[in-house]
């Protein structure tokens, strides 16, 4: 009996809040919205951060300059308000009380009487500011500067426990420190600690650190370990719920889009790191961007896809320049990304400064519906790339040339999904100029590495209501019916900034994603067909998967075509596609088989706040089956 009650209050403990109950990827219809979020983040987090402009170099003046000049030079009233401390800023772990030192080297302020230190007085000098403060730590034991650098001036000191900066062992007390006792805002946990600590690095077989098995693996992800990853990072965001109940924080997952985070960061994180570290270089700034730009169904208000930090300002994205820097901007903004700066903003030159304060721009970012952009077109080198704003019939498009080489891009009223008979209005959000009106198609002439971000405002195709595929930031993947998961291989692959040569094989794909939820295409970027016909509109899945639609009793009716994709990999299965409002089923689907003719398929959907697409398969498994929700669309 004692047991029993005991079990029952753990479980009611853990549901105190939404998020921390542990969550499950069914497929049987919860009629709860799936993303309830973690901290708060209505649009993506804005701010500053010394990592990309000072990494391990880190001075108090340095950051207070470019705090100073976030509040100066108007960029915090744009929304640019979290100062972010990364790596570097710590000593030490005290021993007997574990309380983490500050390293007063960096921060004088830090020191308090009786040999204490403090980053409470850095706080209230950021918040007397207007600003808010954010802090760094890892989930491990050890941080990332430790297995990467070898400057030990940068480094934390002392024993080898006083060394264990990190969270592991020390979550609670650590998130009390930096929440309660220090009163930061946000919170950046890096993974190195799960990473880079095996009893085979030398490292940490010369002692130096002790040894912690790796959970994430950095050059096999078939080997990471993706619940107990999850687990450490679930571990924080209970802690931070428990200092802050009211949610007052952003938690930042920094796992490098290892360990199927794309799946469970909406659960764990306000955001999450879709891939590895950006650097200053074209190719690099392309790999990150390509690691987000098929996951729009992932992110949306309060939780959102982190293509990492700002490099505007800098290397290929500096002053000299431009036509990148703007590009690398608008690419981050039409994809709903955390613009966190990354330069150091009191050397930033006035036309750097001007690209990361563009109103026009920062607003397609902070469009409060919170839709990523989906891709409309896309070949090796051009992009079309539309984000729905929220006003309706207006939307961002970003038209952009990754190659060194001018190009042409034909943009059509098909790609903005609106009408081709009516005006569409057209204006450069970048250059912050009108370009008139096309119909049904322009021609756009685009320099090398340049990047259009048009705003366009016409008659939406459906003259009622949306497709789906136009409301991503509405839409929760509760179960994307992947078995294994697979390595995304169409993210761009840069030459490998660590080693620069080509004696090993190359960078290999490492970020799962491949046979996630698609818009107008099927889950392996091919086109959605049912029985020979070709469709345009609709969502594709792998089947025994389910969407959620944020519907809040905004709709009426749900209808679309369905059928097994001619595309799909398993042709002997059948796929059963069901629509529930609540909880409810409201309609399904004859069985469907691959080759037959698609079905039609309806709903009423008056009042019902969470609509769940359910794709069951029935029978036979000879292979991934691919089902289409075609012209998938509410109103
Ligand atoms: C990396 C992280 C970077 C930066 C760095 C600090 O793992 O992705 O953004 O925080 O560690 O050492």
């Amino acid at each position: 009996m004692a047991l029993v009650r005991s079990v029952v209050l753990v479980v009611l403990a853990l549901c105190a809040h939404p998020a921390m109950a542990d969550e499950t990827h069914g497929l049987e219809p919860t009629g709860t919205w799936d993303m309830q979020p973690v901290g708060t983040a209505p649009t993506p987090p804005m701010g500053w951060n010394s990592w990309n402009a000072f990494h391990l170099d880190l001075t108090e003046a340095g950051l207070i300059a470019s705090a100073q000049v976030l509040v100066d030079g108007g960029f915090a009233a744009l929304g640019y308000r979290t100062v972010n401390i990364d790596d570097g800023w710590w000593l030490k772990r005290r021993q007997g009380d574990g309380r983490l030192q500050v390293r007063t080297n960096v921060f004088p302020d830090a020191a308090l009487a009786g040999g204490e230190t403090s980053l409470r007085p850095w706080t209230d000098r950021l918040h007397a500011m207007g600003l808010k403060a954010g802090i760094y730590t890892d989930v491990g034991r050890n941080a990332c500067s430790q297995a990467w650098s070898s400057d030990p001036a940068t480094l934390p000191q002392g024993t080898r426990d006083e060394r264990e900066v990190g969270l592991a062992g020390h979550v609670e007390q650590d998130i009390a420190l930096y929440f309660a006792t220090w009163n930061f805002d946000y919170i950046k946990v890096d993974g190195c600690g799960i990473a880079h600590y095996g009893a085979d690095r030398h490292h940490v077989a010369n002692g130096t650190f002790r040894a912690l098995a790796p959970l994430i693996n950095d050059t096999d992800p078939g080997q990471d370990d993706i619940p107990a990853t999850r687990a450490r990072y679930a571990e924080v965001r209970d802690a931070l719920w428990r200092v802050r109940p009211r949610g007052d924080f952003v938690l930042s997952l920094c796992n490098w889009g290892t360990a199927n985070v794309r799946d469970w960061g909406r659960q764990v994180g306000t955001m999450w790191r879709t891939s590895g570290d950006i650097d200053p270089t074209w190719g690099r700034m392309l790999h990150n961007f390509d690691s987000v730009a098929t996951r729009e169904f992932y992110a949306g208000p309060g939780h959102w896809n982190d293509p990492d930090m700002l490099e505007v300002g800098n290397g290929a994205f500096d002053g000299a320049h431009l036509t990148e820097a703007r590009a690398h901007m608008a690419l981050w903004a039409i994809e709903a990304a955390p613009l966190i700066i990354g330069t150091d903003l009191a050397a930033a030159p006035p036309a750097i400064r001007a690209i990361l304060a563009n109103p026009e721009v920062i607003a397609v970012d902070q469009d409060p519906a919170g839709h990523q952009g989906v891709i409309a077109y896309a070949d090796d080198e051009r992009e079309i790339v539309v984000k729905t704003l929220s006003v309706r019939g207006t939307k961002a498009v970003l038209l952009f040339n990754r190659l060194d080489e001018p190009t042409t891009i034909i943009l059509t009223a098909q790609h903005l999904k609106m009408a081709d008979s009516t005006p569409i209005a057209l204006r450069d959000l970048t250059m912050r100029r009108d370009m008139g009106t096309m119909t049904s198609m322009r021609r756009f002439a685009l320099a090398p590495h340049e990047a259009l971000l048009l705003r366009a405002v016409g008659t939406p195709r459906l003259t009622h209501g949306w497709y789906l595929a136009e409301l991503p930031g509405r839409i929760a993947v509760a179960a994307d019916g992947i078995v294994v998961p697979q390595p995304d291989p169409t993210i761009h692959r840069m030459i490998d900034s660590h080693t620069g040569d080509t004696t090993g094989f190359g960078p290999r794909p490492t970020y799962y994603g491949w046979g996630a939820p698609r818009t107008d295409a099927t889950v392996f970027s091919e086109t959605l067909t049912l029985a020979g016909q070709p469709l345009r509109d609709g969502i594709g899945v792998e089947a025994n998967s389910r969407l959620q639609l944020r519907a809040e009793g905004a709709f009426a009716h749900f209808a679309a075509r369905v059928g097994v994709d001619d595309s799909t990999r398993g042709r002997k299965a059948g796929v059963r596609f069901e629509v529930w409002g609540d909880g409810h089923l409201l309609a399904k689907s004859a069985e469907q088989h691959f080759g037959v003719p698609p079905a039609d398929i309806s709903a009423d959907i008056t009042g019902v706040k969470v609509v769940e697409l359910v794709a069951r398969q029935v029978g036979a498994d000879d292979g991934p089956v691919l089902a289409t929700w075609g012209e998938a669309r509410v109103d």
